[in-house]
């Protein structure tokens, strides 16, 4: 095979965000974008050489276009082994798992999640290392470096491979493997899961359920899994066939973008279980008839029954949560003696706790829950651990919730965001929101009392890392908190993120709803932070 060095030029915006680098197609079509990018990963990363490499996406346009260079790339830089699923799909947690059971160095899974796809929309490429998790600062980080100063990049000459037929090709030294994207990791979910209660649950009508796929990577999974092998009604998975456009929709798992999910849910006759979930499969949205579950109330809700499940039956070692999810799982946590961790948003910061055994569940109110079976947050995942809940308990997901709230009380959650704000504007806002820091503890506003406020820092347990500005947290005498962030993964403008939280601990009270609740501490987010004043906008853009 003839390697090639082909001299580039260093784009300056190769900066992985929250997860991976993100960007419009266009941007990733200019000539050596993405061959730069994938080069200064892997001169970023030591001993590649004869080692493992797991590839695939969430089929979104672009995709298999990305997985032809990358494979030459990778064949380049003298990597033994590609390891890819079937059409170029992998889902993420599928990705995460094919990296640990095949103890691969690591892997790329190309994907912008839940943004839109097409050729105007977004794509995106993110490392993973070999214990299956988002690539820690230190890499992403050394990965931008080196994307700075990037002079060539190595690609093999051969051609593109066939993507579609599963078996082992050999190109020179290298073995391209492709893999039914499915298979292993329906293998794993029933070493955790009771299949045989949920087929039977499912096959007596007991449970009937709807899932939204969304057109997105997690359609062929849930097919196999919740139809074939559970015996779910063929139908029952919706949006099943993965889009490279996602039929036009954002693949977001939340009630404004699962529409006719949500629909189905809240009208009549709905089916006893809902769910959802985004672009890549890590996500999940859960409902019941007539319900939706608050990511922040489901990471609560399976960490306090995690021993219902065959997988967790000897419990759990402890439990953590992004900073801006609510309180809920802490409530948990000290009712159960548990250690409960508080981590700035993103996924790769639960990954050095899960490999040291601190944790066993871990979630984000960016509807992501996961656990140490792999190291990525898994939609699927949570799906089937609430199925085997419901065929565990014999309650429905409304009351099961309900019971919950009376035993730990409930955290009123809402997430307001303010998307595509100018950068200036976004930036003035969160300078102001530091000046005001130091003068606001202590302060009364109304029955309001500023306990603390700050800017979230954190540092790491395992290796003492320290990670900082990761969000402003004003909380208040009486438990609630308003937390205020700008996202990581946005690729227009920027986009502020509110969340708002009261502790409701009178079980008569909990049946409200969040928005009115939460009303006096919208009220209070504007006055910190100015963004309808500043924007001269009349409310958020999208209330998750
Ligand atoms: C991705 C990451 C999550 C994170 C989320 C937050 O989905 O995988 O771990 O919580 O982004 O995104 P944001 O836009 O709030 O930075
Ligand atoms: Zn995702």
């Amino acid at each position: 095979m003839e390697i090639k060095t082909i001299e580039t030029h260093p784009f300056e915006d190769q900066n992985p965000g929250t997860s991976g680098l993100r960007k419009k197609v266009k941007t990733f079509q200019q000539p050596n974008y993405l061959e730069n990018f994938v080069q200064s990963i892997f001169d970023s990363l030591d001993d590649i050489v004869d080692q493992k490499l797991v590839l695939g996406g969430d089929g979104r346009y672009f995709n298999r276009q990305a997985i032809q260079t990358i494979i030459k790339i990778a064949a380049a830089n003298d990597f033994s082994e590609l390891i890819i699923g079937q059409g170029g799909l992998l889902s993420t947690p599928a990705a995460s798992n094919l990296i640990r059971k095949y103890k691969a160095y690591g892997g790329l899974v190309l994907s912008a999640s839940h943004n839109p796809g097409g050729p105007e929309e977004d794509f995106g490429i993110k490392y993973n290392v070999s214990n299956g998790g988002p690539a820690p600062e230190k890499y992403t980080q050394a990965f931008y470096q080196r994307s700075k100063e990037i002079a060539s990049y190595k690609i093999a000459e051969i051609p593109d491979i066939d993507l579609d037929t599963i078996g082992t090709q050999k190109i020179g030294a290298l073995t391209i493997s492709i893999l039914d994207p499915v298979n292993d990791y329906a293998e794993l979910m029933q070493t955790i899961f009771d299949f045989d209660l949920l087929k039977q649950s499912i096959g007596s009508g007991y449970i009937t359920l709807k899932f939204d796929a969304m057109h997105a990577i997690t359609g062929p999974y849930a097919k196999t899994i919740l139809e074939e092998m559970l015996g779910a009604k063929p139908g029952s998975v919706i949006n099943a066939v993965p889009l490279e456009d996602f039929g036009g929709g954002h693949p977001d798992p939340n009630l404004a973008h699962a529409e006719e999910l949500a629909e189905a849910m809240f009208g009549p006759n709905a089916p006893t279980f809902g769910a959802a979930s985004d672009g890549d499969g890590d996500r999940n949205m859960i409902m019941g008839s007539q319900i939706f579950v608050t990511p922040s109330d489901s990471l609560a809700i399976l960490a306090a029954n995690a021993p219902l499940i065959p997988g967790y039956a000897k419990g759990i070692s402890g439990v953590a949560r992004s900073m801006p999810t609510s309180q809920a799982v802490d409530r948990v946590a000290a009712q159960l003696n548990l250690p409960c961790f508080e981590t700035p948003t993103g996924w790769k910061f639960f990954g050095n706790l899960l490999d040291a055994g601190k944790i066993t569940l871990c979630g984000e109110e960016s509807f992501g829950t996961g656990s140490d079976h792999v190291r990525e947050k898994d939609g699927l995942w949570a799906v089937l651990f609430w199925l085997n809940l419901i065929a565990r308990k014999r309650q429905s997901v409304a009351d099961i919730v309900t019971e919950h709230w009376q035993r730990f009380g409930r955290d009123i959650y809402a997430r307001h965001d303010y998307e595509a704000v100018a950068t200036d504007i976004a930036d003035g806002i969160v300078a102001y929101l530091r000046e005001q820091l130091p003068t606001l503890p202590g302060k009364a506003f109304g029955d309001y009392i500023v306990q603390y406020a700050d800017e979230f820092a954190y540092t790491d347990p395992v290796d003492g890392s320290v990670s900082k500005n990761q969000g402003i947290r004003i909380g208040f005498e009486n438990g609630s908190r308003i937390v205020f962030r700008l996202s990581g993964t946005g690729t227009v403008g920027a986009t502020l993120r509110i969340y708002l939280e009261r502790y409701e601990p009178d079980s008569n009270l909990h049946d409200q709803d969040a928005q009115s609740a939460l009303a006096p501490l919208i009220e209070l987010a504007e006055k910190f932070c100015e963004i309808k004043k500043r924007t001269g906008r009349n409310g958020p853009t999208v209330i998750t």
